[in-house]
C-alpha cells in the first residue's frame, strides 16, 4: 500500500502537492498559525534591513574617512625632468645611483672640478687641504635636482667607486671611495658626504694608477670587502691591497710579473677561487688573490686556489692562462651556467670563454670592436651581447645571442666620436629596451659628418625590430650617460652629463634628467624597413607604455 502511494507521489508529484495544498487550505488551525507568525517575521526583516543599511553606512563612512579626511602618506613628487648647471667647471665620465635621501627615488652622484662648491655649500678646496681647483663630489636628488651634499674629494681623481659596503659597526652602510691621481685615498659616506677615512698616498715613485679599482673579498676579516689598486711603475705592474673599512694598506706592494696591462678584472672560478685577470701582451694572465695576499703579507689566507688554474699557471711561467689572437681590448664577466663566463674582445674577434676551462664556447670574428660590449635581453629571459662594429659613418650595431654567438639583430647606425656608451634596461616583458647614440639623419645619411654634429639618442625594443625612436638631440659635448629605474615599479629616466671636452678649458657643466616615457611621446619614429605597423603616433603610444624593472 505505502509503496504504491509513494510511487504515485513520485510519478505525479504535482498532483500530490495539489492535494496537499487543498488539505492545507481547509486546515484552519494552520491558517491561524500563519496569521500569528506574520508580525514576528516582518519585525525580523525590518531589523535585517536596518542592520544592512547601518553596515553600508559604516562602510561608506570608512571609505570617506580614508579617502578624504586621513591624508595620504606623502609620496615624493618626482619631477619627470630637471637640469642643474655649474659654471666654469669640468666633469668626469662617472655617474652613480643610490637612494641617498631615502625618499625611494634614486639619487645621482657625480664629480666636477672647480675652485669652490656651488653657492649653497660653502666649501673650498682648502678646507680639505687641496689646492684650487680640485675635484668635488656632489649628490643630487633624483626627484627634483636639488643638491643633497657636496664636498671636495681629491686634487685630481684617478679612480672612483661607489656603493662599497662598509662594516656594520661603522655607522655607514655604503661608501664612495675616491683615489687621487697621486695615490691619496678617501672614503665618504654616500648618505651624508662625511669622511669615513682619509689617507695620503702610499704609492712608490712615479707610479701611475691603472683603472679599475677592484673589490676583493674581505682579507683582513673586518667585515668589509677590501680594495686592490694596480699601478704601473716603469716596466712593472704592482698590486696594492687596502682595507675597505679603514683604508690602511695591507702588507707591502706585490708585483704581478707583467710589464703592462689595462682593464683588469676579478673572476671567481667554479671552485670559488678568486683570480685577478689582466691582459698581458696579447694573452690573458692571472694571479690568485690568495697568492697575491700571501706574497704581500707573508701570512696565510683562508681564500682558495683553483687546482686546475694553478696547473695552467704552473706550466706557463706562473701567469699565463690563455694565448689570444690579437691584443685583448675588453674583458668582462658574464652570467653562465653554474657561474661566471668570460667575454673577451680582442683586436680580431669577440669570444665567449668558459669560466672554468677557459675554452672558447663561440667566436665571432670579422668585427672591429672598439667599445666595451653591453648586455641586454633580446628574446625573453635570454641574454644578448651588444657590440659595435667599426666607428663613425661605418658603425654597425650587432646583437648576438650570448649562449651561441648567433646574430639576432644588426643595424647600421652611424656614430660620432664623442658618443656615450650604449645602455639597456630590462622591461617587464623580460626583454630589454636598448639605448643607442648615433648621429641624426641616420637613414639616408650623407657620406660625410654634418657641420654641426648632433648626438641623437635612439630607443630600440625587440618587440618592434623595424623601429627606432629618436628620443632627443644633444649638440653639447657628452661626458656621461646612464639610464636607470628611478622609482621601483614606476618610471625609467636617463641622466645626461655634458661639459667641456678638454679638462684644461673649464666651461658649463650640465646634468639633466629626462623621463623616458616623456621622451618617447615626443620622439621621432625612424622606420628601418618599409612597411611596419601602425602610424607613428600608435608606435609612440605603444612604446610609451613599456614598463621597466630593476636589474636584479
Ligand atoms: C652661469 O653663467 C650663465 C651665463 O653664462 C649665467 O647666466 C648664470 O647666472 C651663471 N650661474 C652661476 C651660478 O654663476
Ligand atoms: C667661488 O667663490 C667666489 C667667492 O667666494 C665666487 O665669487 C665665485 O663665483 C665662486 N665660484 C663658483 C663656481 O661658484
Ligand atoms: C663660508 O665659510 C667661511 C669660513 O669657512 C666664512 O668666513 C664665510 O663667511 C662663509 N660664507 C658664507 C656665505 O657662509
Ligand atoms: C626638492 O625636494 C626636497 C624634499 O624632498 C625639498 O626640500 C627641496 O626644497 C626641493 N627642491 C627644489 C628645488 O624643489
Ligand atoms: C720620475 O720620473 C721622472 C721623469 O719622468 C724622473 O726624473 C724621476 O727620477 C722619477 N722618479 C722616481 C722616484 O722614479
Ligand atoms: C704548482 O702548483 C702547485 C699547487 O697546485 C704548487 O704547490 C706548486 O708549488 C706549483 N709549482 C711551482 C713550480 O710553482
Ligand atoms: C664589420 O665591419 C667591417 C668593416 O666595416 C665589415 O667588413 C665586416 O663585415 C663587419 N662585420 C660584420 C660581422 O658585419
Ligand atoms: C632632432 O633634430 C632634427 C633636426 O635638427 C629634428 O628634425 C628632429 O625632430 C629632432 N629630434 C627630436 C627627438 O627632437
Amino acid at each position: 500500500m505505502m509503496d504504491s502511494k509513494d510511487l504515485e507521489a513520485e510519478i505525479h508529484p504535482l498532483k500530490n502537492e495539489d492535494r496537499k495544498l487543498q488539505e492545507n487550505q481547509e486546515n484552519l488551525a494552520k491558517k491561524e498559525d500563519n496569521l500569528r507568525s506574520t508580525p514576528v517575521q516582518s519585525r525580523l526583516s525590518r531589523c535585517r534591513t536596518a542592520v544592512f543599511f547601518l553596515s553600508l553606512f559604516i562602510c561608506l563612512l570608512v571609505v570617506f574617512v580614508i579617502s578624504f579626511i586621513i591624508p595620504c602618506p606623502e609620496r615624493p613628487a618626482s619631477q619627470g625632468s630637471w637640469r642643474i648647471d655649474y659654471n666654469t667647471t669640468v666633469t668626469y665620465d662617472f655617474l652613480a645611483m643610490e637612494d641617498i635621501n631615502r625618499d625611494r627615488v634614486q639619487d645621482v652622484l657625480f664629480l666636477y672640478k672647480s675652485t669652490n662648491s656651488s653657492n649653497d655649500f660653502n666649501q673650498s678646496c682648502a678646507d680639505e687641504g687641496f689646492s684650487s681647483p680640485c675635484t668635488f663630489m656632489a649628490a643630487v636628488s633624483g626627484a627634483n635636482g636639488s643638491i643633497l651634499w657636496e664636498r671636495p674629494t681629491a686634487q685630481d681623481v684617478a679612480l672612483v667607486e661607489c656603493a662599497v659596503p662598509q662594516p656594520r659597526d661603522s655607522g655607514a652602510s655604503s661608501a664612495c671611495i675616491v683615489v687621487g691621481r697621486r695615490g691619496s685615498s678617501i672614503a665618504v659616506d654616500s648618505f651624508t658626504g662625511q669622511t669615513l677615512w682619509n689617507h695620503p698616498s702610499s704609492l712608490g715613485g712615479n707610479a701611475s694608477i691603472l683603472s679599475p679599482l677592484l673589490q676583493v673579498p674581505d682579507l683582513n676579516a673586518d667585515g668589509a670587502p677590501d680594495l686592490l689598486v694596480l699601478t704601473q711603475d716603469g716596466k712593472e705592474v704592482h698590486g696594492y691591497i687596502y682595507s675597505g673599512s679603514t683604508g690602511h694598506q695591507i702588507g707591502h706592494q706585490g708585483s704581478l710579473g707583467v710589464d703592462e696591462t689595462s682593464g683588469s678584472l676579478l673572476h671567481v672560478t667554479r671552485a670559488g677561487a678568486h683570480y685577478i685577470l689582466f691582459p698581458c701582451a696579447s694573452s690573458l694572465c692571472g694571479q690568485s688573490v690568495k697568492g697575491l695576499y700571501e706574497k704581500v703579507t707573508g701570512r696565510d689566507s683562508t681564500l682558495r686556489r683553483d687546482p686546475g688554474w694553478e696547473d695552467m699557471l704552473n706550466t706557463t711561467a706562473h701567469r699565463l692562462l690563455l694565448h689570444s689572437s690579437g691584443a685583448i681590448r675588453y674583458l668582462m664577466n658574464v652570467p653562465g651556467k653554474g657561474g661566471e663566463d668570460l667575454l673577451l674582445v680582442t683586436s680580431e674577434a669577440c669570444m665567449l670563454l668558459d669560466g672554468q676551462e677557459l675554452s672558447p664556447k663561440w667566436t665571432f670574428s670579422a668585427a672591429q670592436i672598439l667599445r666595451k660590449p653591453i648586455l641586454g635581453h633580446y628574446k625573453p629571459d635570454t641574454l644578448a651581447v651588444v657590440i659595435e662594429n667599426g666607428t663613425g659613418i661605418d658603425r654597425q650595431i650587432l646583437l648576438l645571442d650570448l649562449s651561441t654567438g648567433a646574430v639576432l639583430w644588426s643595424q647600421a647606425l652611424p656614430g660620432l666620436a664623442g658618443d656615450p656608451q650604449s645602455a639597456s634596461l630590462p622591461t617587464a616583458d623580460h626583454r630589454s629596451a636598448f639605448f643607442f647614440w648615433g648621429f641624426h639623419e641616420l637613414i639616408g645619411a650623407t657620406q660625410m659628418e654634418p657641420r654641426d654634429p648632433q648626438h641623437s639618442l635612439y630607443l630600440f625594443h625587440p618587440t618592434l625590430p623595424g623601429i627606432l625612436l629618436e628620443l632627443t638631440n644633444i649638440s653639447a659635448n657628452m661626458v656621461a650617460f646612464q639610464v636607470a629605474l628611478f622609482e621601483p615599479g614606476r618610471h625609467a629616466a636617463c641622466i645626461l652629463l655634458t661639459g667641456p671636452a678638454s679638462p684644461d678649458q673649464p666651461g658649463l657643466v650640465s646634468m639633466a634628467k629626462h623621463k623616458v616615457q616623456d621622451l618617447v611621446l615626443s620622439s621621432r619614429v625612424v622606420r628601418l624597413a618599409d612597411g611596419g605597423p601602425d602610424d607613428d603616433q600608435a608606435i609612440r603610444v605603444r612604446l610609451s607604455r613599456l614598463r621597466y624593472r630593476s636589474e636584479t
